[in-house]
């Protein structure tokens, strides 16, 4: 039987509830996913590569055949040598858009091999995004519903209570 392996990237700084909506859809169409943890050249990061992958395991660790791990360069690279040909990206609202469009046409071009496949949110989660999550935890805000537990507690760690 041929194993089909998705790699979902994303900077997950930190990962929230809405990531892992995309997750658990996505394993419903996919036997195996490969969350991979990169850097956005346009986002300084908040929690180190280190922090993601471990709020990305123990918030992970309860599904079945997913992998967590992370990449440097080229997105495209990283999804051959996993021997994959498929990226999930999630959508949230239209202005999502743009960024996810030109990315995937980019890729594209780039290796006509390679398909993204786009997994619509949860409506609960369609406002969300690890941005507007740092912002309220900043300010010391409530994030609980927002993001798992080990995550409240690791933007706790760094804002304080
Ligand atoms: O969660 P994000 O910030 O939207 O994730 C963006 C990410 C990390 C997936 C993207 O920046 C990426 O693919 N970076 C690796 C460099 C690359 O391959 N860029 C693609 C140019 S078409």
């Amino acid at each position: 039987m041929v194993m089909r392996a998705a790699v979902y990237p994303g900077s997950f700084d930190p990962v929230t509830n809405g990531h892992l909506d995309v997750i658990e859809r996505a394993l419903k169409i996919f036997d195996k996913i490969i969350v991979a943890v990169g850097d956005n050249p346009g986002k300084k990061p908040l929690f180190s590569t280190q922090e993601r992958i471990e709020m990305l395991k123990e918030s992970t660790k309860g599904m079945k055949n997913v992998e967590v791990d992370s990449f440097l360069g080229l997105l495209l690279d990283y999804v051959k040598k996993k021997n994959s040909k498929v990226i999930i990206r999630g959508l949230r609202a239209v202005s999502d858009f743009d960024f996810e469009f030109q990315r995937a046409l980019l890729n594209r071009v780039a290796d006509g091999d390679i398909e993204t496949v786009f997994i619509m949110t949860k409506e609960n989660y369609v406002y969300l995004n690890s941005s507007i999550v740092k912002e309220i935890a900043m300010f010391h805000g409530r994030v609980n519903g927002l993001v798992p537990k080990i995550v409240e507690e690791k933007l706790r760690e760094k804002f304080g209570e």
